[in-house]
């Protein structure tokens, strides 16, 4: 029931989403990701989102690292372009000169004095739809005035602990909810609330995923939904649609690649080998 305050999210919820391919289009329609994250002995993160957000169809990405991760992701992803920090080990200065349609931030970047300030610093001079995610969460959780900086729409993706730091404890799910709800209203932002379950929140509705499976729960999956909800947007779609969408084809993607894997060995690389599957199994 699209009137209530909750809507269960399958494929019929998800398919008018769906926006075609043209077949006149270029990579030109379908814009520009730059993702935004890493630092000494993370990099991998940034290489799961950039990958996961080349496969959702974002016509290009960009990676923006220190630079310990220019040459992982040069040679791990051919198809991504690579942009550095003059720092060698973590962000202290994003300076880019694209004009990407979003940016996806915060995996694996920590929260060193330098990258607290790159944010800060970023959002003061930046007003592109965004993603945040992990670290970028946690910072902003410690800085709270830099929550009224963010881009109108904004989608934040915590795990549960991200939650809590953002929005402060709950004693049962409903108060959770009720938190989400008037952060959400409060920062005009998307909170897409990870779990076994994701609820993706909006003003005062919650949008409950139904796609999805316990394997998982393993390092960097995460990340790929970070980087397949920003190569929604950069094609497209609207913030929430995105993050809808988003979570519904991670979900998906999870539960095709379990028949190849089982539940202990699927990982976040089967996952984003999952999207396109994932796409073709909505007709
Ligand atoms: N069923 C379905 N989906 C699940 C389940 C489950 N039982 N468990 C986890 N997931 C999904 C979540 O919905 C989410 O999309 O896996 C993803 C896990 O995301 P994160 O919790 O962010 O995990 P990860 O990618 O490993 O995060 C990497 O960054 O967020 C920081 O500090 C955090 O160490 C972590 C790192
Ligand atoms: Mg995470």
């Amino acid at each position: 029931n699209a009137d209530a305050d909750f809507e269960l999210i399958g494929k019929n919820e998800v398919l008018p989403i769906y926006i075609p391919r043209e077949k006149y289009s270029h990579k030109g329609t379908y814009g520009h990701s730059l993702i935004i994250g890493g630092s000494y002995g993370k990099i991998g993160a940034v290489q799961l989102a950039t990958k996961a957000c080349l496969k959702s169809g974002s016509g290009l990405v960009t990676a923006f690292v220190p630079k310990c991760g220019y040459l992982p992701l040069q040679v791990n992803i051919p198809e991504a372009m690579v942009l550095t920090d003059t720092n060698e080990k973590q962000l202290t200065d994003i300076q880019f000169d694209i004009e990407p349609s979003v940016i996806g931030i915060g995996i694996g970047m920590g929260k060193a004095k330098a990258s607290v300030k790159a944010l800060e610093d970023l959002l003061n001079r930046i007003q592109v739809p965004m993603v945040l995610d992990a670290d970028a969460l946690n910072i902003l959780a410690e800085n709270k005035a830099l929550l009224k900086k963010l881009p109108a729409k904004s989608v934040l993706t915590p795990h549960p602990k991200e939650l809590e730091r953002l929005v402060g404890s709950w004693k049962d799910d409903f108060e959770k909810l009720e938190k989400a709800k008037t952060f959400s209203n409060e920062y005009d932002c998307i909170l897409v609330i990870k779990g076994a379950n994701t609820i993706t929140v909006y003003q005062n509705k919650g949008y409950v995923n139904s796609t999805g499976n316990p394997g998982m729960a393993t390092g960097g999956t995460g990340d790929v939904l970070t980087g397949l909800i920003a190569g929604l947007m950069a094609q497209g779609y609207q913030p929430l649609e995105a993050s809808i969408f988003g979570v519904y084809l991670h979900g998906c993607a999870g539960d095709i690649m379990l028949n190849n894997t089982g539940y202990q060995s699927l990982l976040a690389s089967d996952v984003i080998n999952g999207i396109g599957p994932a796409y073709m199994d909505l007709f």
